[in-house]
Order: C-alpha cells, then structure tokens, then sequence
C-alpha cells in the first residue's frame, strides 16, 4: 500500500516562541497538542504562513533537504507580507536539521516518498483589534510521505479551467504561503471534482492568461522539449520547484523559461501540436503531469493522449 501524503507524524515537533520583539525558547518536544487562548489572533484574522519542504535519504544513507534555505528565505517574503516576524535563515535551517537529526529513522526510501516537512508560523498574542499581533509559535513538523496526488506520477491528472473562481488578485497575498490562499482554494476544488478534476487550472482576475494551480505551478512543454513556465507575478507563489527547472534551464540541462501564456494561444497550441505536454510544479507535487483538460461546458481536450509524456518522465527522473 502506497504512502499517504501527511497523514504520518513523528515523535518530536520543534518549537519557539517570539515576544517582546525577539525569537525564544528554541526547543525540540514531543509531538502533541499546543496551548493556544481563545482569543489567539490566528485564530480570528487569519495570521499564520506554513512552508513545505522534503527531506530524501540517499544511498550513503544520509538524509538530504531539497533547497530548504529557498524555503526559508521564502517563509521571510510570506513574513514580510503578512507582518510577521522574520526568522534568520541559519536559524530556520539549524531548526531543521537538528529535528531531522533526532526523527531520522522516520525517512522513508521508497519510490515517490519522502520526509515532508512542515514549519508553520501562527499568531498567539490574545488580541480582537484587526493589527499584527506582538507574539507568534514557530513549528516545524515532519510527515513521511508518499505522492501528493494518490495515482503518483504514472497518472496524468485531470484540471477544471474555471472563469468563476480566482486565486488571488494584484495587490494581495497570492505570493504568500498563508492559510487564507488555500483555504479559498477548497470550494473551487470541490467544483472541480463535480467535473471529475483533481484540481482547477486558475486564469489571471480578467480569464485571460494562466495563473497556477493553487497547490502548484503549471508548465507546458512545446515539442521541441522546452518546459513553458508562466512569469512571475505577484498573484503566483514562486515554486522551488519552478525555480529550480528554469535554473536547469539557465545551465543548459535542460530547455526552460518563462512567459505571459495567454490562455487562447495554449490551448490553440494543443490543437496544432505545437504543445505537447503539461503538468505542474510544486514541493508536495513535484512533477505531476496533467493529461487533459476539462471546460465549464463540460467539453475536454486531451494532451499526450492523456498519458504522461516523455519530456515530464524525463524531468522527473532528473529530480
Ligand atoms: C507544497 O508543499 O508544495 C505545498 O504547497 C503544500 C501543498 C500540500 C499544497
């Protein structure tokens, strides 16, 4: 039976309190249910941000973070944009490293798995007034995973294209990993599975180009083998993932970059072949390539024949 995607936890959880303008207390304990007052902030005006990151175990049996200093410095940009504290870098990787250190037996190593990990900033200070809040908990949790999306990457995956719900809009938290992004990502979810999608393909707030997926980044790949990633704004949340692709691409590995993808020209693309594949990018997700396409009409247009292509496999297997 294959892995679930976080459902596991391990023994221990690291935590550490902010007050008084200053990170305290930094301690590993065992996992189990936190303190929190009625009255805590997050609990009223949404003030929390979560990251994720994987943990592998090699051959020499040692087990290796994906990037996870990029997670860190981006756990700072979601800070920044949700007034919260900013934690160092060093701290958060050391955080880190001593947890996997004491839960290092909990890694898994077979295919597709990994230990996933959770650190998670939320709001304490007991207050109503609509401010940021003086104390914050850091936590960071572990959960040996398998794929996120339950067929694993040999099943290519079904998106809604909607013009009815939008992720985020300019000027607000979409490059955030805040908890508000994901929860508004759940009634458009459900709809999606109404047209028997995994997830909805989300459009700019005018439905003229391609945004992200809301749990990844999407990419195409054009039949020259180049991975299509749309450009960066400040409604998409920049993937590691992504990131590491179009670095990949800058060496000369492989063929990526980015671009404004109008959502006519890619899928007039589909229809003349110019493009050949597609999927999405993310540190739950991975490579996780998606086989078709299904519109509010209920009409559906297929990539590959709906099976994953060669370029995706490739990537992967590169990953
Ligand atoms: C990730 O870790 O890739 C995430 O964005 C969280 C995911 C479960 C939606």
């Amino acid at each position: 039976k294959p892995l679930p995607f976080g459902q596991l936890r391990t023994n221990h959880m690291f935590l550490m309190n902010y007050s008084e303008g200053e990170w305290r207390n930094p301690r590993i304990v065992p996992y189990g249910p936190i303190p929190l007052s009625p009255g805590a902030m997050c609990l009223h005006y949404g003030q929390t941000l979560f990251e994720g990151v994987k943990g592998f175990k090699h051959d020499d049996g040692e087990i290796y973070t994906f990037r996870a200093d990029q997670n860190a410095e981006r756990l700072n940009h979601s800070a920044d944009i949700l007034c919260m504290p900013q934690i160092p870098v060093d701290l958060q990787l050391d955080a880190l490293h001593r947890l996997i250190d004491v839960e290092r037996d909990w890694c898994p190593s077979m295919p597709q798995s990994s230990l996933y990990v959770r650190p998670f900033m939320f709001a304490t200070e007991d207050a109503l007034g609509v401010r940021p809040s003086r104390e914050y908990i850091y936590c960071i949790m572990l959960s040996p995973s398998g794929a996120y999306y339950s067929g694993g990457f040999s099943k290519a995956i079904r998106l809604l294209v909607t013009q009815k719900y939008h992720r985020a809009v300019s000027g607000g938290t979409g490059t955030s990993k805040t908890g508000g992004n994901y929860v508004a990502s759940l009634k458009p979810a459900e709809y999606a599975h109404s047209f028997n999608a995994a997830q909805v393909l989300y459009l700019s707030a005018d439905n003229s180009t391609i945004e992200e997926v809301g749990s990844m980044n999407h990419y195409h790949v054009l039949k020259d083998g180049t991975f299509i990633i749309p450009e960066f704004n400040d409604t998409i949340l920049r993937s590691v993932t992504s990131l590491s692709v179009l670095e990949l691409g800058d060496a000369g590995v492989i063929k990526a970059r980015q671009e404004v993808i109008r959502i006519a020209d890619f899928l007039e693309g589909i229809q003349n072949g110019e493009i050949v594949e597609a999927g999405g990018f993310g540190t739950a997700a991975v490579v996780s390539p998606v086989g078709e396409y299904v519109f509010e009409d209920g009409s559906v247009i297929k990539l590959n024949d709906g099976k994953v292509g060669e370029h995706s496999k490739k990537l992967y297997e590169l990953y």
